[in-house]
């Protein structure tokens, strides 16, 4: 059975937590193993640059990324899901990255299959979720991992705007499952 781990960007309950909940649902009813983590609202020191993880492929921090990273290395698919903050993706994103960097010597992303999923408040036209998008996907390409689906939910402000755009998340669900299968 496939295992997917949610990644979720933003640690109040809007657009990005509900599209996770309704993603996780589908999933579950397609009897595809599914977690859901929100590292913003969990204990995850800064990574500090030192390096040590580049010899020894640990962290010396002692906090939630141990079991985040388990949970990376057990899982099939990733599916982060960021709210576009400043044209880029969020801080509490970028932070869960930097405290991956363990696994890289040990070349334990690549070819891990990854799924984008962008959530902004301007129109397509704005291109601005097009700039995260480009983030996660440099984060993908640095990590080696295999990008094979992405997505942009635009015109979501307010927390539960998303949640109006059912035929949407219908057609990322379906999309995710099929190509999970
Ligand atoms: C600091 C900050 C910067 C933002 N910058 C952008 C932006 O550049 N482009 C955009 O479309 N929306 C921007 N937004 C709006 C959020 O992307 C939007 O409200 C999104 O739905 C939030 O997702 P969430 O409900 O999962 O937190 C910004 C919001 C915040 C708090």
């Amino acid at each position: 059975m496939a295992k997917v781990l949610i990644i979720v960007g933003s640690r109040r309950e809007g657009n990005s937590f509900h599209l996770a909940k309704k993603l996780k649902e589908g999933l579950l009813g397609r009897r595809i193993s599914c977690d859901i983590i929100t590292p913003g609202n969990q204990k995850i020191y800064l990574c500090t640059g030192c390096m040590d993880c580049d010899t020894n492929g640990i962290c010396d921090f002692k906090d939630d990324m141990e079991s985040n990273i388990n949970k990376v290395l057990d899982s099939d698919y990733l599916i982060f899901i960021t709210p576009t903050r400043w044209n880029t993706l969020s801080g509490d994103l970028k932070i869960f990255m930097d405290r991956l960097n363990p696994l890289y010597s040990g070349r334990k992303l690549e070819n891990k299959k990854m799924i984008a999923l962008v959530v902004g408040s301007k129109p397509k036209s704005a291109y601005s979720t097009d700039g995260a998008l480009t983030s996660l996907g440099s984060f993908g390409e640095a990590a080696k991992m295999n990008l094979v689906y992405k997505y942009e939910f635009n015109d979501c402000l307010k927390f539960q705007d998303i949640l109006e755009q059912e035929e949407n998340i219908k057609t990322v669900i379906e999309e995710i499952i099929s190509l999970i299968g």
